[in-house]
């Protein structure tokens, strides 16, 4: 099994050296993608990544509305090993609802989660993602917010500004799998460990947690923090880049449902298919690729 792993991986970097491609990958990704990425990061490091990289082809391991952002900002070529990983919590909201939603708040600012789709960011204001969206909501002129499409989220940004926010009703199926029991349970299993939760998780989920962070925050506090254990509530691949980094540390998933089947599409065979056969290629009709970028390009200039 090792070995079969060993031998994608040479033939992937040996692929990649040729074709000049740059490959990114989420952290919930499988360890066999991870082991080839030329950088592995969290939504919003690896937006900056596709947009600032000089390289022609990018192949974005992760999930569609991810890989929509790396073509949108690098306007690059962008390949998707596996096309139907999509992201349940993006789909939840459309842009004929959004605009809906506008009419009946027109003094609010759409403040959208990077989960979403192309057509969605095209008609919102700005975009946020975990590691920004406090501040991104707090720098906007606007004292009302209408915060699409997760409820999670944009309900921990709810407690934490003075704004008026109107939540989207979406939440991400992962994350929503946690319950307040798990995360006593855990606690009662592993008394010294801290917990840290994704803000996609159920507000009394998160009311629960030592630290409320995205995937890039967990991993910077961790490094940074002395405890020796950690209750880790979010998508299981997180795990992976956790133990590697802090081998001297100890993790425990906060539940064991906490698998993202479309983080789990692609596997290295899919990589080498991609890369080889250059297929999956991302499309944006330029009009909504236009209108999403200036959002999109608003949060970085806000972060
Ligand atoms: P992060 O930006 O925190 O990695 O979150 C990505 C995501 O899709 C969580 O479900």
């Amino acid at each position: 099994m090792v070995k079969n792993q060993e031998s994608w991986k040479e033939k992937i970097l040996a692929l990649k050296e040729e074709k000049g491609a740059l490959i990114l990958s989420h952290n919930y990704q499988l360890p066999e993608i991870q082991d080839v990425a030329d950088f592995v990061g969290d939504s919003l490091e690896l937006s900056l990544e596709a947009q600032k990289t000089d390289r022609d082809l990018i192949v974005f391991c992760g999930v569609y509305f991810m890989a929509e952002v790396a073509r949108i900002l690098s306007g690059k070529r962008v390949l998707m090993p596996v096309l139907t990983a999509g992201c349940p919590l993006a789909n939840m909201a459309t842009r004929e609802a959004v605009l809906r939603m506008k009419e009946e708040h027109p003094k609010a600012a759409v403040v959208t989660y990077i989960n979403s789709s192309a057509e969605v960011k095209a008609v919102s204001d700005v975009i946020c993602t975990s590691a920004n969206a406090l501040k991104i909501v707090e720098k906007v002129p606007q004292e009302e917010i209408i915060f699409v499409p997760d409820q999670g989220l944009g309900g921990w940004v709810k407690e934490h500004t003075n704004k008026i926010v109107h939540l989207w009703p979406g939440f991400c199926p992962t994350h929503y799998r946690i319950m307040a029991e798990d995360i006593m349970k855990a606690r009662s299993a592993h008394p010294e460990a801290k917990v840290l939760v994704h803000p996609e998780c159920r507000p009394e989920v998160r009311r629960l947690a030592d630290q409320v962070l995205g995937t890039g925050g967990m991993l910077r506090f961790v490094r940074s923090d002395s405890a020796s254990s950690y209750i880790i509530g979010t998508e299981e691949g997180l795990l992976y880049r956790l133990r590697k980094e802090n081998p001297q540390k100890q993790f425990f998933l906060a539940s064991p449902l906490l698998l993202c089947p479309n983080m789990k599409k692609t596997d290295a065979a899919a990589l080498y298919e991609c890369l080889r056969n250059e297929t999956g290629e991302i499309e944006v009709p330029e009009e909504i690729a236009s209108q999403a970028r200036r959002s999109l390009l608003l949060m970085l200039e806000l972060t």
